[in-house]
């Protein structure tokens, strides 16, 4: 009998499903009977990933002589097989590093726009931002990046690619079962899967789908395959990239075979920071992400944030005003750096981020300049992998589609969903993105430029040693996830698992709101509401992956907000 198992809150959940297969895959896990686990403690090595047989693979890698920069390689592929909303072979992602010997690496495996776009390319001719186009189907999609950056990430690593990418082939080919969130998505989308493809993918079933039915994806797998077989080349030439331009030739996709061929990665000089003792350690542009957490957490280190509370309205307000501060900056002068000269030592100074704090009133809130009727619509599917090995090495990784299932065009006879991050560029100056996230000429569309993002994979160092890895999917709420995730263990002392599961808060100057998840406190958001502030309830902010080191013993926690699972030995 097929199963999933959960171990939630201390009781074991078990979903037998009604398919029973051989269990035939190579390595030690089994895709038809797997546990969610949330965290756990480790000797010598740990993975926290989106979903559990993500996590699994890496653990198998390492096991198998392979180290940290592996098991990134092996965890990212299986999300591509078993978390299609997010883990994906057709997006991108930035990959961070502290290498046993100190040395920092930063990939930057981001999408690029294709050489055929322009600034105006999702503008009516009445002047209008057509945003139906820039998120959904074959025009939203930017150059995928993620397999160029796993040929990158292998430069570091010590198996073969080719072996690290056989658990993903075999789990497509065979199969896995799904968890009731799989099914939920998939069946939200199902829709969008039958309007934006010519061809129903797999993800379309004639029933809905439920928790322990098996995914199988033969396209897939035979995608994997090839790449597995002729490397890189396996996607960006030859088949895989013939059918991947056929399919933009279905409707009005513009990716070419020379935007293929032409993809590279880009190497980043990370962006390095200290607080309260902590060495901080994060992404620079064209995400965000890196900027704007050195921005928050340098805006509020003078001020006694335990003394505070945590979440007392004080400590909240506080965070708040430094949210807004930076996600200003972000709309204003934010965007990929080969293009448009982004002023990292400006924006990072102390004299200015001080400054920028002299408007702070505690017990009152700032207005920001203006306001805009956007709204957070639909769910952020990014996902983050935590890796720290037995040598040493810290590797963070945030890897996205961006929207839910990306653009939720597949490519048709390969099996894999498209992104659809051209919508993370500024469409027209003003004009909020998904996210609700306004822009301008730092993050206008130029043929192969990246768009701006979010992500904000880092790592912290204590006493130079290991000390946190850390990220989280959530588009605009990823820098602000990861500043509470941070705070919360360096200045509230938590746990890993409590700074990863305590409520979250957001703001991002624009709209003038404090997003809560529906757990924050009442009496807070009452409090806050007197300060002068709009508080809105939404949906999860982040699915927050950290793994945790004192030099002896690994910490993983694993997000308890999606099926987000940890593993080590
Ligand atoms: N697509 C979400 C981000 O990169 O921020």
């Amino acid at each position: 009998m097929n199963s999933i198992s959960y171990f939630l809150g201390g009781i074991f959940l078990t979903l037998w499903a009604a398919d029973v297969r051989a269990q035939t895959s190579k390595a030690p896990f089994n895709p038809y009977h797997y546990t969610i686990t949330k965290n756990g403690q480790f000797n010598k090595a740990a993975v926290a990933s989106g979903h559990p047989l993500a996590s699994e693979a890496g653990v198998y890698v390492m096991r198998q002589g392979g180290n940290a920069f592996d098991a990134a390689i092996a965890t990212q592929l299986v999300l591509a097989v078993v978390y299609p909303g997010a883990g994906n072979l057709g997006g991108g992602g930035f990959l961070i590093a502290r290498k046993t010997d100190g040395k920092l690496v930063g990939l930057d495996y981001r999408e690029a726009a294709p050489a055929a776009a322009h600034r105006n390319m999702y503008l009516n001719t009445a002047g209008n931002a057509q945003t139906q186009l820039s998120q959904n189907g074959r025009m939203a999609a930017g150059i995928p990046g993620t397999v160029a950056g796993l040929f990158a990430t292998a430069q570091h690593a010590r198996l073969p690619v080719a072996r690290l990418i056989q658990p993903a082939i075999d789990l497509a080919e065979q199969g896995f079962v799904i968890t009731a969130k799989e099914a939920a998505a998939l069946n939200s989308h199902k829709n969008d899967f039958i309007q934006y493809n010519s061809v129903p993918p797999v993800f379309v079933k004639a029933t809905a789908w439920k928790a322990g039915d098996t995914l199988v994806q033969k396209e897939l797998a035979a995608t994997l395959r090839r790449i597995q077989q002729q490397g890189a080349p396996g996607f960006y030439e030859g088949e895989t990239a013939a059918l991947l331009v056929a399919e933009m030739q279905k409707g009005n996709g513009i990716i070419t075979l020379e935007d293929l061929r032409h993809y590279t990665v880009k190497e980043r000089t990370p962006l390095e920071f200290d607080y309260k003792g902590h060495h901080v350690i994060g992404f620079p542009p064209p995400s965000s992400g890196g900027i704007i957490l050195w921005q928050v957490m340098k805006m509020i280190e003078q001020y006694p944030l335990a003394q505070y509370g945590f979440q007392s309205a004080q400590a909240v307000q506080l965070m708040i005003e430094a949210e807004r501060r930076a996600f200003a900056d972000r709309a204003a002068h934010m965007g990929d750096p080969d293009f448009y000269k982004v002023p990292v030592q400006a924006l990072t100074s102390s004299t200015y981020l001080q400054q920028r704090m002299s408007s702070f009133t505690p017990g009152k809130a700032t207005r920001s300049s203006a306001i805009t009727e956007s709204r957070f619509t639909e769910s952020e599917e990014t996902t983050h992998i935590s890796i720290y090995d037995a040598e040493g090495n810290m590797v963070s990784v945030t890897t996205t589609l961006n929207g839910s299932y990306g653009s939720k065009t597949v490519v048709a006879g390969a099996g894999f969903l498209l992104n659809n991050e051209m919508d993370d560029f500024s469409i027209k100056p003003g004009v909020p993105n998904k996210y609700g996230a306004v822009g301008g000429e730092a993050n206008a569309i130029q043929p192969g430029k990246r768009m701006l993002s979010s992500m904000c994979p880092v790592l912290v160092t204590r006493h130079n040693k290991p000390y946190i890895i850390a990220g989280t999917p959530g588009g605009t709420t990823i820098p602000t996830s990861v500043f509470q995730t941070l705070v919360n263990m360096i200045d509230f002392r938590m746990s890993a698992a409590d700074a990863v599961n305590k409520p979250k808060f957001h703001h991002q100057w624009l709209p003038d709101e404090v997003y809560v998840e529906k757990s924050f406190s009442p009496i807070v958001k009452q409090q806050l509401e007197k300060m002068g502030y709009t508080v809105t309830e939404r949906a999860a902010i982040g699915r927050t992956e950290v793994i945790c080191t004192n030099g002896k013993q690994i910490t993983a926690a694993a997000d308890s907000r999606g099926d987000d699972s940890i593993a080590g030995f």
